[in-house]
């Protein structure tokens, strides 16, 4: 039976109240246990978390920093045994290492890391495969699981599909331009109607310093990417990392990565098809023609919204027919049209703009400077899209675009309608025919996020919306397979507001639409990253990311330094413990669905 308050909601719990302190907070009747730390082992052999002493030996076998995207892949079908995937997308050394940052007269000062410590970031990084299962309604890790697996930035792997071997990817360790080095910076991802985990490389840019050559071919391309950022010291131990030394690496990442989790020895694949860019997700869906279409935001200020249709189609009954599927397919980018109709433009080299008089000599071309190929076809340049994720039940699509207050009056469109956009907004797309595979359909904006109670913000949650349940910053998504619409946030956390970042319950249908409510909060200074259901919507996977987490000052330095926040020792509130992101799992007490 739904509350008497419900107004038609789908969701069923009573909301949390908003705020912010050195705790996680639950909706009454659930029960959130702390399933995965950072450092907890996953290989056997790993030994305990001892933050006095990291290695980067020992970081590989634990689990990793920055837990953000969470993928659950069933064994044998079931939602009580599988395989969780999880992507470290990068790390906090003001809140690993201990006395790295002092603060001098309220002056913030970050030390330089040594090599040891770059080694442990670097291990740190990328995804962790590991083996879960319920028992007595409680997740365990099975510690010895044959397919557990550590993924980082020193990890092997193989480049794929069109781009494989172009000379702009070769490089002096690799003169095939198809082997590439680790994986970096994973925000978002996907797991595969096939059972493949992906990992989205999104902000790859920081791990690089120094400058190209004079006059090298790549400075027009790295600077679209905003090739070197510089916020990591990687480079001062290896070159590849340098632009002035090995200046083709940074086209070897930006890409999306698959991984064959039944083989912990297969080398992950980044499949070049899907184009470079910063890649939030890749979230996918079998369409009726059994083609399966992957989406995937590039989350930067003005930046674009693409889709991947894969040219042949699934196989549900032979699994190995598919581990290629993702090297041969059409990207196309989003077209958003005033008059809410949109188009899907085929990003195919030697159509339309996309030729040798604009620069592009190959379908490579194209991939490797996705970004500017998306210029020459005149998509829509969005307010920072994130994750984008498919609908099965009620056959939409549902693109989160996180903030952009770059956005000027005179560049407002109707799909991104509010200037210096500092909350955010859903787009709600519906394709032609609920046909995935088309290229063209209709969208409308589902939710402008904000205050509602601040008219200037032009907030539009439902009325039923209370002031807890709003948010802004959208920023991961999932469906549950009710077909319900749950958001995570990334950028509410915030003292003076009073507010953190949460797991919030949308709902998208009927009366109800655009209302929202507080399921889940995180402790002060950290994002809400995941979320994910099992299959029998039992169980919702969340990852706390970065708490503890007090803000950067990029000022007098050439790279950024952070502060601390010491009110919270989340998750183990132990003196001698740092905090530590985690992955939360979340039931009902008692058993049952969620907030049914
Ligand atoms: Fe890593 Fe786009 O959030
Ligand atoms: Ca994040
Ligand atoms: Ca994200
Ligand atoms: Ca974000």
């Amino acid at each position: 039976a739904r509350a008497a308050d419900n107004k038609g909601s789908a969701f069923n719990f009573s909301e949390v109240e908003a705020g912010v302190d050195d705790k996680h907070h639950l909706a009454e009747g659930y029960d959130a246990d702390i399933l995965l730390r950072w450092g907890d082992a996953v290989l056997s052999g790993a030994p305990a978390f001892d933050p006095t002493k990291q290695t980067a030996d020992a970081q590989s076998k634990q689990f990793g920093y920055n837990n953000d995207y969470v993928g659950f892949i069933p064994l044998d079908g079931s939602s009580e045994h599988g395989l969780l995937v999880v992507n470290h997308e990068y790390t906090n050394p003001h809140l690993m290492f201990a006395g790295l940052v002092q603060v001098v007269d309220g002056k913030i000062k970050q030390g330089a890391l040594s090599k040891e410590q770059v080694d442990v970031e670097m291990a740190a990084h990328g995804g962790t495969v590991v083996e879960i299962r319920k028992t007595g309604g409680k997740w365990q890790v099975v510690t010895d699981g044959k397919y557990n697996r550590r993924i980082t930035a020193n990890t092997p792997m193989e480049i794929t599909g069109p781009a494989a071997g172009n000379d702009r990817l070769k490089t002096s360790a690799d003169a095939t331009g198809t082997r590439a080095i680790g994986t970096i910076n994973n925000c978002a991802g996907g797991v595969t109607p096939w059972g493949t985990y992906i990992m989205a490389e999104e902000n790859f840019h920081g791990y690089f310093s120094g400058a190209l050559p004079e006059g090298h071919k790549e400075a027009a391309n790295y600077k679209r990417y905003g090739v070197p950022e510089g916020a990591y010291e990687w480079a001062n131990f290896y070159d590849r990392f340098d632009l002035s030394k090995e200046p083709n690496e940074p086209n070897r990442f930006g890409w999306i990565v698959e991984v064959d989790v039944m083989d912990p020895t297969a080398a992950p694949k980044k499949r070049t098809a899907l184009g470079r860019t910063k890649h939030e997700g890749a979230e996918s869906i079998v369409a009726k023609n059994g083609k399966v279409v992957f989406y995937l935001g590039d989350d930067e200020r003005f930046d674009y919204v693409y889709k991947f249709v894969t040219s042949a189609a699934f196989n549900p009954n032979d699994r190995a027919a598919n581990m290629n599927l993702l090297d041969s397919g059409t990207l196309h980018v989003a077209k958003f049209n005033e008059d809410g109709t949109m188009q899907w433009l085929p990003m195919v080299f030697g159509e339309g703009p996309l030729t040798a008089e604009n620069g592009f000599t190959s379908q490579a071309d194209v991939l490797i400077e996705c970004r500017r190929a998306g210029d020459a076809l005149g998509a829509t340049k969005m307010d920072r899209p994130e994750d984008v994720q498919p609908n099965g039940v009620n056959g939409k699509v549902y693109v989160m675009l996180t903030n952009n207050t770059r956005r000027k009056a005179d560049q407002v469109d109707a799909a991104n309608p509010r200037a210096e956009n500092a909350f955010g907004h859903i787009i709600e797309i519906s394709e032609n025919d609920g046909d995935f595979t088309a290229t063209s359909g209709k969208w409308e904006v589902l939710l402008k996020c904000g205050d509602p109670s601040v008219a200037a913000v032009g907030a539009t949650f439902s009325t039923e919306t209370t002031k807890n349940g709003w948010f802004g910053m959208p920023d991961n998504c999932a469906v549950d397979a009710a077909g319900r619409l749950w958001v995570s946030t990334d950028g509410n956390n915030n003292k003076a507001t009073g507010r953190t970042d949460g797991l919030w319950a949308v709902d998208t249908e009927g009366a109800a639409r655009a209302t929202s409510k507080l399921f889940f909060r995180v402790p002060v200074g950290a994002e809400m990253c995941g979320p994910l259901f099992t299959p029998d919507d039992e169980t919702a996977f969340v990852a706390v990311q970065h708490p503890g987490d007090g803000g950067e000052d990029w000022s007098g330095h050439g790279r950024p330094s952070y502060y601390e926040d010491l009110s919270t020792r989340w998750p183990d509130f132990k003196s001698d413990m740092p905090v530590r992101p985690a992955v939360v799992a979340i039931t009902k007490a008692g058993g049952g669905k969620i907030a049914v």
